[in-house]
């Protein structure tokens, strides 16, 4: 059992605000949760977004954190206290204060965290949740691609990965080349050295007049038809699609384009392949790991809603974090560079108006949470 009784947290107060606030209970875990004790959390453009548009007043901020278990619900086995695990919670959803990362006690489901290796770091491990989780859903459920091992069979087909210095891109580089492969990626000039050393096979600045026709001339033999585009917005979408190439000798294979955001638009975009082509849209939300129903208030209308409880979708993810504890236990990811800031949850405040500002660039914000005893 948890000693403490009381706990800090991040908590929305009006769209745009949020504050810590102290003295609330310390949730208990139900029969397959686990009770987690939060040493570090991480910072994602999601936590400025949503306290902006859809957080509603009483809801926990936060998605990414690292910790270890202090009480396990009554129906977990595989878990001991102690044991060190990394995750992401679905933060600022409803008005509940118990759900959200920034925060000293979490809980969490024990089958959608992962358990992490002596030699890995809480602040390391904290960057993880939402960008694996994000990259996973759609390279593996969007783009179909075989999931990743330790020792992978390099196999004939390229993926062109737009955005590869995003948290995002960063991880799925390094997971579609343990998927074996062929990995082109775009990315401002000075990050072309951090790709190459995360996996890619080929590097295009993004900002070069002729980025499109670089790609093209990269992928005309064999052709590109999977797209993963870690930005999403329109000008980049249109990158991606001018990036479609039929192969020299073959036909009618399909293309399928997976971005993080959807387009508010359903406009169809210009591409080079024959008119016969058709190029399918597949984007997910990665809330729909936790299967769990949610309402998402924006207005973008891909996003607004109620989204039903998608049993496959928590299926997946349980998987796919099995095998990702092998790939982290085997030393095969690399680690988003991070700016470890100290001071505890108020910071987090000023590190999320710092996400906001469009300040952070390459690395991720990572804050101990130093505040509380081990109970
Ligand atoms: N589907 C989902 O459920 C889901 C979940 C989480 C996040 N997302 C979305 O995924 C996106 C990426 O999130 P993230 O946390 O991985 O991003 P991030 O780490 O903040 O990405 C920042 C990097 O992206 C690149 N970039 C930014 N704007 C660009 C542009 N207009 N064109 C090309 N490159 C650009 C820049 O790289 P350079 O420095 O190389 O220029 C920048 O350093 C966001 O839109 C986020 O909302 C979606």
């Amino acid at each position: 059992m948890c000693a403490l009784k009381t706990q800090s947290a991040i908590i929305m107060q009006s769209r745009g605000k949020a504050t810590v606030e102290h003295d609330l209970a310390i949730p208990s875990p139900d029969a397959f949760e686990l009770l987690i004790r939060v040493h570090a959390v991480a910072l994602n453009p999601s936590d400025w977004m949503a306290l902006d548009t859809f957080a509603r007043p009483g809801a926990g901020a936060g998605y990414d954190f690292a910790g270890e278990v202090v009480e396990m619900g009554e129906r977990v086995s595989d878990w001991a206290v102690g044991d060190r695990l990394a995750g992401f919670v679905h933060g600022c959803h409803a008005a509940n204060y118990t759900i959200g990362a920034f925060r000293e006690y979490l809980t969490a489901d024990s089958e959608l965290v992962i358990r992490l290796p002596d030699h890995v770091s809480f602040d390391a491990a904290s960057t993880l949740g939402m960008g694996i989780s994000t990259a996973a859903q759609a390279l593996y459920q969007s783009l179909n691609l075989p999931l990743p091992v330790s020792n992978p069979t390099p196999i004939a087909q390229s993926i062109l990965i737009y955005g590869g210095a995003s948290a995002t891109g960063s991880i799925a580089i390094q997971l579609a080349k343990l998927s074996g492969l062929h990995i082109i990626t775009t990315c401002s000039e000075q990050n072309i050295p951090w790709m190459l050393s995360l996996g890619a096979d080929e590097v295009v600045d993004y900002k070069q007049p002729d980025a499109v026709q670089q790609v093209v001339n990269l992928v005309r033999k064999n052709g590109l038809s999977t797209i993963l585009n870690c930005i999403g917005t329109k000008p980049t979408a249109e990158f991606c699609y001018q990036c479609f190439t039929e192969p020299e000798t073959t036909q009618h294979r399909e293309y399928v384009y997976a971005p993080l955001m959807p387009l508010s638009t359903s406009a169809p975009m210009q591409n080079s392949l024959p008119a016969t082509a058709t190029i399918n849209h597949r984007w997910k939300f990665v809330y729909t790991c936790f299967g769990k129903r949610f309402t998402t208030l924006t207005d973008h209308p891909a996003i607004n809603g109620t989204w039903q409880p998608c049993r496959e979708d928590k299926q997946f993810m349980v998987r796919f974090y099995r095998q990702f504890e092998t790939l982290l236990k085997d030393r095969k990811i690399d680690f988003m560079p991070q700016e470890v800031k100290l001071g505890g949850l108020h910071t987090v405040l000023e590190g999320i108006s710092l996400v906001r500002e469009g300040k952070v660039h390459g690395k991720k914000l990572v804050y101990p949470i130093l505040s509380c005893a081990i109970p």
